[in-house]
């Protein structure tokens, strides 16, 4: 009942990765309206801890890449880093971006009827007190949460504690190598997806994932004829940076 929800709210397939993130500066405000504004209907984002404990979204444990500042996000209060310029790094246009906490995503993807991906980031060993502040911001927020809400991650102690924490959270294994014991691990912590790496999939091995009745997700996927392909082979949905061009090969629909 639950996966065919999820199945059936992933329509165009297509998750929206970082937010529209060829299109606007990942993980900003930005990016998630730009997806809503392209007409896809879930986005994916990274959640990550500040040194006072406040969730973020935000991909790197270093600020350099997309923000004007420097050195590690887990080093910093909130106070200093909603200061940070989060946009001119991908166009001056977007000057006005700054690093987003989790409750403003959330109540933004609520305000836009957009499904989200939350992936919580493990982080400097850390990784219980994130998962729980994760589930009291959700917990804070439960009125303006996006629908359906997915939580993934690739830490294993990170989706072991959120099942300890929510025993009805939609919970997604991330991987980016392949794991033998996928499964046993899927089944102990009753995950209701998968996410694999689209690099590691063959036709054989999403046969498998979807034998076994997980909802398959892949990234990151900017390539059409991958997308196509991955879809053709049963994947639910793929994660694009660059949503519109993947949709425009094939979505007629839209
Ligand atoms: O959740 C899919 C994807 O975002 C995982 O990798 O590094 O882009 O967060 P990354
Ligand atoms: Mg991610």
């Amino acid at each position: 009942m639950i996966l065919s929800t999820l199945q059936s709210s992933l329509t165009p397939p297509i998750i929206a990765h970082r937010g529209a993130s060829a299109y606007a500066p990942e993980n900003t405000l930005a990016a998630f309206l730009k997806a809503k504004q392209l007409g896809f209907n879930w986005v994916e984002f990274d959640v990550l801890m500040t040194h006072t404990g406040d969730a973020i979204v935000f991909h790197d444990h270093d600020l350099a890449r997309t923000t004007n500042g420097a050195g590690m996000v887990e080093s910093y209060s909130y106070d200093y880093l909603k200061t940070l310029d989060a946009g001119s790094w991908f166009d001056p246009l977007f000057s006005d971006q700054s690093i987003p906490l989790l409750k403003d995503v959330l109540h933004l993807l609520h305000g836009q009827h957009l499904a989200a991906n939350l992936e919580i980031k493990s982080g400097l060993k850390k990784e219980q007190i994130a998962v729980q502040r994760v589930f009291e911001v959700l917990q804070e927020n439960a009125m303006q949460l996006p629908s359906p809400l997915l939580i993934s991650s690739f830490s294993r102690e990170v989706l072991r504690t959120a099942r300890k924490i929510s025993s009805t959270a939609l919970l997604g294994l991330l991987f980016n190598e392949w794991q033998e014991d996928w499964n046993h691990f899927a089944e102990e912590v009753q995950c209701i997806s998968i996410h694999a790496n689209q690099a590691l999939l063959t036709q054989a091995k999403a046969a498998e994932i979807k034998e076994k009745g997980y909802l398959l997700l892949s990234h990151t996927v900017n390539d059409t004829h991958r997308a196509k392909e991955l879809l053709s082979w049963g994947v639910d949905a793929v994660f694009s940076n660059c949503p519109a061009v993947i949709c425009d090969a094939f979505c007629h629909s839209r």
